[in-house]
C-alpha cells in the first residue's frame, strides 16, 4: 500500500503549526464560553452575533437561513475529516498524535466546542443541529484505484461526516452508502425529520489531481462523471438538501511549499521511509506538477458545470440545489473563516483571491440574508 494519497499531510508542517498554536491560544475558538449565560441553549460556539428573528421554516430552498439548517452532511477527503488538523503535536511532525483525523475540528463538519466550523456558525443559529463530528479518530484511508475498505466509519465521532482519506471522486459512492444508513438511523431516532433542511459540502478532488499524471480514472472527464453521478444519487434519495461544492485548490503548490521543512523530510526513525517522498504521487517532479496546475481549471469547470446542470428547471426544484463555490484560495494561508462568507456572498461578488487572517471578524447574517445559490 502506498501512502501517496496522504496529501493533507503535505499541509501539515507549514499549515498547522500555526493552527495548534493558534488552536491552543483560542485564536480560532472565539468567545469559548457558550454557557455563560446558564439559562440560554448550549452551544459549541458563541460568535457573539445578534438573533435571528424566528419565522415558520421556509418552503423553498433558494429562502434559506442558518437558522433553517438542520442537519449537516459531509462528502470529501482527509481535508474534510480533518486528517492531521489539529496540526504538529509534540512538535513531532510524523506521530500517531499528529497522524489522527480530527474530525471535530473539520472546516465543513466539525462540532468539538469553542472551534470556528461551519457546523458550529450553523448551530449558533439552530441550536438542535445534527450531523457534526466531535472528537478524534484514527486515519481513515482510501487506496489503489477506488478501494475504501469498509468498517473504519466510527458513527460515534463522525455523525454525518461521510469523507475518508485519500478519497478520489470514484469513492463518493462508498461515502453516501455510510451518509444514508446514518440519516435512516437519525430519522428512526428523530434526530432529524426528513422534511428537515439539510446541507451538504462536497470537497472533494485533490487526490484526483494527485494521481491525474498516471491514472486515467483521476482525469477531469471521469471526475465530472464521479461527482455528477453522487449529486444525482443525493438528489433521489435525500429529501430537502442544499448542496455545496467547494471549488479545488492548488494541491501541487503546497508540495513545494513543503519542500523547505526539513525535519518533516526526514525519514521515520529508524528506517529509510520519508513519508514526503510518497505523497500525491504527481507532485515530485516539475513536468507532474505542470500537468497539475494545467488540469486544475478542468476540475473546477466540471464541479461548476454540475452545479449550473441542476440549476435547469428540469431539475431545480424547490427542495433541492446545488451551488458552487470556488475556492481561489493564497494556499500559504487557509480556508477556514473564507468559507463562511463566502456562502453568504453572490458569485459575482465573490473575491480574486482569499487570504487567510486569523483575526478576520465573523460575517454576522441579518434577518434579510439567505444563504446564496447562484
Ligand atoms: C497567541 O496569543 C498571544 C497573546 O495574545 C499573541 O501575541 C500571539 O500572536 C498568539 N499566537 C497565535 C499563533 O495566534
Ligand atoms: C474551550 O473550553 C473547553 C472547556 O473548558 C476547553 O476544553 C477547550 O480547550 C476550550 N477551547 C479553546 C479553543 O480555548
Ligand atoms: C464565562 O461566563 C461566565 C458568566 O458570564 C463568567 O462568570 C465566566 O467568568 C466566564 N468565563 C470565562 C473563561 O470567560
Ligand atoms: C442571559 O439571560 C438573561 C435572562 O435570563 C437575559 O436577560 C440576558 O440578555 C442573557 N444574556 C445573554 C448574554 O444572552
Ligand atoms: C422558489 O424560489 C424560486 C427562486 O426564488 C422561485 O422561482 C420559485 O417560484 C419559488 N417557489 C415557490 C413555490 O414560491
Ligand atoms: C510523472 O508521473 C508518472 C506516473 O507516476 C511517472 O511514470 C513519470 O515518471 C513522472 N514523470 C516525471 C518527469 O517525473
Ligand atoms: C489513458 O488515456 C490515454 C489518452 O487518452 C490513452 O492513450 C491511454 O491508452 C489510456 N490508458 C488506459 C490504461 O486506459
Ligand atoms: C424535487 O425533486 C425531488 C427529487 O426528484 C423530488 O423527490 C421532490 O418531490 C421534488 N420536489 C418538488 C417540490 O417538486
Amino acid at each position: 500500500m502506498s501512502l501517496s494519497y496522504f496529501y493533507m499531510l503535505l499541509l501539515t508542517p507549514m499549515v498547522l503549526d500555526s493552527t495548534s498554536k493558534a488552536l491552543e491560544n483560542g485564536t480560532f475558538g472565539g468567545n469559548n464560553n457558550s454557557t455563560n449565560n446558564n439559562t440560554g441553549p448550549i452551544i459549541p460556539l458563541d460568535i457573539s452575533c445578534p438573533a435571528l428573528t424566528q419565522r415558520p421554516p421556509p418552503r423553498n430552498v433558494s429562502d434559506l437561513r442558518a437558522d433553517d439548517i438542520k442537519a449537516v452532511i459531509g462528502l470529501g477527503d482527509s481535508v474534510m475529516a480533518g486528517f492531521g488538523a489539529k496540526g504538529v503535536q509534540n512538535e513531532q511532525y510524523i506521530s500517531i498524535k499528529t497522524l489522527k483525523e480530527a474530525r471535530g475540528v473539520s472546516f465543513a463538519m466539525g462540532g468539538d466546542q469553542g472551534i470556528i466550523t461551519i457546523p458550529n456558525l450553523i448551530q449558533y443559529y439552530s441550536h438542535s443541529l445534527y450531523g457534526a463530528s466531535v472528537g478524534d479518530q484514527i486515519f481513515t484511508v482510501c487506496f489503489g484505484d477506488q478501494f475504501c475498505p469498509g468498517g473504519q466509519y466510527k458513527a460515534a465521532i463522525d455523525v454525518l461526516n461521510g469523507a475518508q482519506s485519500g478519497a478520489r471522486s470514484v469513492n463518493l459512492d462508498h461515502e453516501l452508502d455510510y451518509i444514508l444508513s446514518q440519516l435512516d438511523q437519525a430519522y428512526s431516532d428523530n434526530r432529524i425529520q426528513k422534511t428537515d433542511w439539510k446541507l451538504l459540502t462536497l470537497f472533494i478532488g485533490s487526490n484526483d489531481v494527485c494521481h491525474a499524471c498516471a491514472v486515467n480514472t483521476s482525469l477531469p472527464e471521469h471526475y465530472a462523471i464521479n461527482v455528477q453521478l453522487v449529486v444525482e444519487r443525493v438528489r433521489l434519495t435525500i429529501p430537502n438538501v442544499l448542496i455545496q461544492i467547494i471549488g479545488m485548490i492548488r494541491v501541487d503548490e503546497i508540495f513545494v511549499a513543503t519542500l523547505p521543512y526539513a525535519s518533516y523530510c526526514q525519514p521515520f526513525p529508524r528506517s529509510d521511509f520519508v513519508l514526503h517522498d510518497h505523497e500525491c504521487g504527481c507532485a515530485h517532479s516539475e513536468t507532474n506538477r505542470t500537468i497539475m496546475a494545467n488540469l486544475l481549471p478542468q476540475y473546477n469547470t466540471a464541479l461548476e458545470k454540475v452545479a449550473s446542470f441542476y440549476q435547469s428547471p428540469l431539475y431545480a426544484n424547490d427542495s433541492f440545489a446545488v451551488v458552487f463555490h470556488p475556492l481561489p484560495v493564497d494556499i500559504l494561508s487557509f480556508p477556514i473563516q473564507a468559507i463562511r462568507k463566502l456562502m453568504y456572498t453572490p458569485i459575482s461578488q465573490k473575491p480574486q483571491q482569499l487570504e487567510f487572517q486569523a483575526d478576520a471578524p465573523i460575517y454576522c447574517p441579518t434577518d434579510s440574508d439567505r444563504l446564496q445559490l447562484k
